[in-house]
C-alpha cells in the first residue's frame, strides 16, 4: 500500500508488521529519534480535529521530521476556492507525505489521484477515519493479545461516526467476531456498512439498550453523539444523552472487558469509569501515537518503490446522489461506480 484511504483494505500481514513496528517503538524510543530526520510531513486540516492532528504532529516530530500545514480550511486557498486537485499538487510537490482530514466524503481517494507522495486519509467526513481504526486494532491486541473470538459491542452514534464504520469493516477479516450494535434508531448504522456485514457473513445484531448485554462483550467501544453532522439540532438534543456508561453499568461487565473511545468523550462516559482498569481510552490516545509513528514509516519506505492504487473508471455520465460526495464540487472526478459510488460508497440502487 502507498496511501492508507480505507483500512479494510489493509491486510492482516500489513498490519502486523506496522503493529511491530508501534511495539517496538514503545519499547525503543531513542532508537527512531532520527528516523525522519530531513523529511516533512504536510498536515492538512480543512476540518477541526485537536488529537488527530496533534498526535500526527507529535508522531512527526518524536521521528525527528519536519510538519507544515493548516489546521482549518479558512486558512487555506480552499477558501479562495482552489481545487482540491490543485492543492494536492502543489503540496505533494513540497513534502514527503501527507496527512487529511477534509469534511467531503471521498476526499481522500480523490487526492491520491493527483499525489506524488502518500496520502493519510485522516478523517472524510461521516465516511472511514482509517488511523483511528489503526489505534483501534493496537490497543486491542496490546492488552487484549489478540484480534480474533470476541464480542465487540459498538455504542452510541452508528450512523455518522465515521471510526465505527472503518472499525467494522476492518474487524471482518479476523475470526469469530460477533457485534452487538447499540443505539437509537435514528443512529443506526448506515446501509452500506449494513450491506458489508452481510456480504461477509458477519455475525451481528442490533440493540437499543446498553445494560442489555453489557455482560456479554470483551470490547465496548464507547462513542460521541456527532452534532456537527446533525441536519436538524433539536433531534441531536433529544439523543445527546442517550447512553451514558457509569460505575453502575459497568459492574454488569466482564471483568477483562475493555472500554474504547476514539474520544473527544462529552458525556457518554462519567469521569468516574476513567478509575476502572478496564477503561483503557486514555492508553487508546498513547497507542494512536505509536501507531502514526510506525504507519509513517512504513508508508515513507513504501513510497520509494509502490505507485497509488489504480482506479477504473466507470464509462457513464451518471452522478452520485449523496450531497457530501466529493464528486458534487470537484467536477473534473470521473465516475467510478457501477452501482455503488467508489469515492463514497453510496448505493446508488437504492
Ligand atoms: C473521532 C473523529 O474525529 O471522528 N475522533 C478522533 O479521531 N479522535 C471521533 C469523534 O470526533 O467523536
Amino acid at each position: 500500500m502507498r496511501d492508507i484511504i480505507d483500512f479494510s483494505k489493509v491486510s492482516k500481514e500489513e498490519f502486523n508488521e506496522i503493529y511491530n513496528i508501534a511495539v517496538d517503538i514503545m519499547e525503543n524510543k531513542e532508537k527512531y529519534q532520527k528516523a525522519c530526520d530531513g523529511k516533512v510531513l504536510a498536515s492538512l486540516f480543512f476540518e477541526p480535529s485537536t488529537r488527530t492532528n496533534l498526535s500526527f504532529t507529535t508522531a512527526m516530530y518524536r521521528l525527528g521530521g519536519q510538519v507544515m500545514g493548516f489546521s482549518d480550511s479558512g486558512s487555506s486557498s480552499a477558501s479562495k476556492g482552489e481545487s482540491l486537485k490543485d492543492t494536492i499538487t502543489v503540496i505533494s510537490k513540497y513534502a514527503d507525505i501527507i496527512v487529511m482530514r477534509n469534511p467531503q466524503e471521498g476526499s481522500a481517494l480523490c487526492a491520491t489521484q493527483y499525489s506524488e507522495v502518500p496520502i493519510i486519509n485522516a478523517g472524510d467526513g461521516g465516511h472511514l477515519h482509517p488511523t483511528q481504526t489503526l489505534t483501534d486494532l493496537v490497543t486491542i491486541k496490546k492488552y487484549r493479545g489478540s484480534l480474533d473470538n470476541m464480542t465487540v459491542g459498538i455504542c452510541g452514534d452508528l450512523k455518522y461516526g465515521r471510526t465505527v464504520h472503518s472499525l467494522i469493516k476492518s474487524l471482518a477479516k479476523y475470526e469469530n467476531i460477533k457485534f452487538i450494535l447499540v443505539s437509537p434508531h435514528e443512529l443506526k448504522l448506515p446501509e452500506y456498512i449494513i450491506d458489508y456485514m452481510d456480504s461477509h457473513n458477519l455475525n451481528y445484531e442490533f440493540e437499543t439498550d446498553l445494560d442489555n448485554k453489557i455482560n456479554e462483550f470483551d470490547i465496548l467501544y464507547m462513542t460521541r453523539i456527532q452534532r456537527e453532522r446533525f441536519d436538524d439540532i433539536a433531534q441531536y438534543e433529544r439523543l445527546k444523552n442517550v447512553y451514558i456508561l457509569d460505575e453502575h453499568k459497568m459492574s454488569h461487565a466482564k471483568e477483562n472487558m475493555l472500554v474504547l473511545h476514539p474520544l473527544p468523550r462529552v458525556d457518554e462516559i462519567t469521569d468516574g469509569v476513567d478509575l476502572d482498569p478496564r477503561a483503557k481510552y486514555f492508553e487508546q490516545a498513547e497507542c494512536g501515537m505509536y501507531a502514526r509513528m510506525a504507519l509513517i514509516l512504513t508508508l515513507l519506505e513504501n513510497n520509494k518503490r509502490k505507485k497509488p492504487e489504480t482506479i477504473s473508471f466507470a464509462n457513464t455520465d451518471k452522478k452520485c446522489i449523496n450531497p457530501k460526495c466529493i464528486t458534487q464540487t470537484e467536477k473534473y472526478l470521473k465516475p467510478i461506480f457501477e452501482d455503488i459510488c467508489g469515492y463514497c460508497d453510496k448505493n446508488l440502487k437504492k
